[in-house]
């Protein structure tokens, strides 16, 4: 067979050079060469017949795309009731963080439905995953494994097998030899995944592929992957804790707004029904920089802990700083309160915490946030009953955030009887006593916080 030259295209102005190049030749960017496979230049087009011809709106057939349960039900739940056939799914995360387990999981449970399932591991040897299968309860006839790296030999397993369900781990340990980047390239990403998306559309069989993610926390390379896929789920959480959060960053068959809530175990991932809970097991009241706040994750609502400890700094430039919550959040309210509510920190390190290796990053949290630093600083404890939640503008004013009321409701579950939120909020909801308040300074002097 005929080798396939390859070249390196520029991702920017679209020139193309026979060798890699640290400088685009045309537009003069720098490191934007992708490799590429060449194909035949593309002369006049003429006109052909479609493939399939256009046909009115209303007489598409809807049952085309309908989900098929993987038997997961935190992942279903987050797909909107499973995997569609022929579809491509991306699942990224950190190392270590679960993506294997939760995929072997559901394979098995895939073929203990009836369907044939595939799963490709370039990183790990049958055996390693044969010993985790049985870890997990997920050894089944059905259930077929692959150890390869070459994409041909990938798509000539699938030929084989002829699976319902096929998973990649990785996406970025696959390689086309005609390309003489290393696997991981952006260039083999995308060669290696714009297949299999080809076979998944062609055979009707659902792909799920495993990104690794960066530290920055974006998927390797394959910005570019995110684009050819249906759906591109994130796992998170922090790998020192047990609670895993499963995203849904882009889906082409529902709503992007679920989200899937794991604990990592002996046994693997179990779904976790009352998270709010699990977060504030260990809770201990009357503490000065802990207040709880109701945060909404896609449409479910969570409560999280958030603890701050002000400790006294000889520093020139005191330490700010924070784990599970955006550090721009921390210093944009540490300056409001300097200057909105006459509450100086210029001689304090401050630490704040989302407790539970969960990370809130929503601007409900600001009021909350800004209240547990004032009591970490004068000692003053907020009730242990007492919930906060709302937005801090610039001027120290408070804002509503969305669905106000289904937080407080999960608050008024959990045992939170009482909720400052600004004056704008609406109703809320019975057995929540609510505490409406204009500004930060005023949340500060109704909760008593400053001594006088
Ligand atoms: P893994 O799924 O291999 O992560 P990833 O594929 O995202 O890199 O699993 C990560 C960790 O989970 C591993 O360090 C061990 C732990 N683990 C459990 O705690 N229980 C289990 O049942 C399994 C299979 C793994
Ligand atoms: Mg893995």
């Amino acid at each position: 067979m005929a080798k396939v030259r390859s070249v390196f295209r520029c991702s920017e102005c679209g020139a193309s050079e026979p060798k890699w190049t640290g400088r685009c030749n045309g537009c003069e960017a720098w490191g934007t060469l992708v490799e590429e496979t060449d194909g035949p230049a593309v002369g006049r087009v003429s006109l052909l017949a479609p493939t399939s011809a256009p046909i009115p709106i209303a007489e598409v057939d809807p049952t085309e795309f309908v989900a098929r349960p993987t038997g997961v039900g935190e992942l279903d739940r987050v797909l909107g009731g499973g995997l569609v056939p022929g579809s491509v799914t991306l699942l990224g995360g950190e190392p270590g963080i679960g993506k294997s387990t939760v995929l072997l999981q559901a394979a098995a449970e895939v073929a203990s439905s009836g369907r044939k399932v595939l799963y490709v591991s370039g990183e790990e040897s049958p055996q390693q995953i044969r010993l985790r299968a049985e870890r997990l309860g997920a050894l089944h006839p059905r259930l077929w494994l692959a150890a390869e790296i070459g994409i041909a030999q990938v798509v000539g397993a699938i030929d084989q097998v002829q699976p319902d369900l096929v998973v990649i781990d990785s996406i970025q340990t696959l390689v086309n030899p005609d390309l003489t980047s290393a696997p991981g390239s952006v260039g083999q990403v995308r060669e290696c995944s714009h297949r299999l998306v080809q076979e998944a559309k062609a055979r009707g069989c659902a792909i799920v592929l495993v990104g690794h993610v960066t530290k920055d926390g974006n998927l390797a390379g394959p910005r570019v992957l995110e684009h050819v896929v249906d759906t591109v789920l994130a796992f998170e959480g922090d790998r020192h804790h047990a609670l895993r959060l499963l995203r849904v960053v882009k889906h082409r068959f529902g709503s992007t707004q679920e989200l899937g809530l794991f604990e990592m175990t002996e046994k693997g991932l179990i779904g976790v029904p009352d998270p709010s809970g699990l977060f504030l097991a260990d809770r201990r009241v009357g503490i000065a920089g802990s207040v709880v706040v109701p945060t909404i994750e896609g449409h479910r609502p969570l409560l999280v802990e958030l603890q701050v400890l002000a400790a006294s700094s000889n520093l020139p430039s005191p330490r700010r700083s924070a784990t599970g919550l955006d550090n721009g959040r921390l210093s944009l309210l540490l300056a409001v309160l300097e200057q909105r509510v006459g509450v100086s920190t210029t001689k304090h390190d401050v630490y704040a915490l989302a407790v539970g290796g969960v990370k809130v990053v929503e601007p409900g949290v600001d009021l909350a946030l800004g209240l547990a630093i004032v009591s970490s600083l004068t000692g003053v404890p907020v009730p242990g009953d007492l919930v906060a939640c709302g937005e801090v503008g610039l001027g120290g004013e408070l804002r509503q955030v969305a669905h106000t009321p289904r937080r407080l409701s999960e608050a008024a579950r959990l045992g939170f009887h009482r909720a400052v939120v600004p004056i704008s909020a609406p109703a809320a909801p019975a057995g929540v006593q609510e505490i409406r308040v204009g500004t930060l300074a005023e949340a500060v002097s109704r909760l008593g916080l400053l001594p006088s």
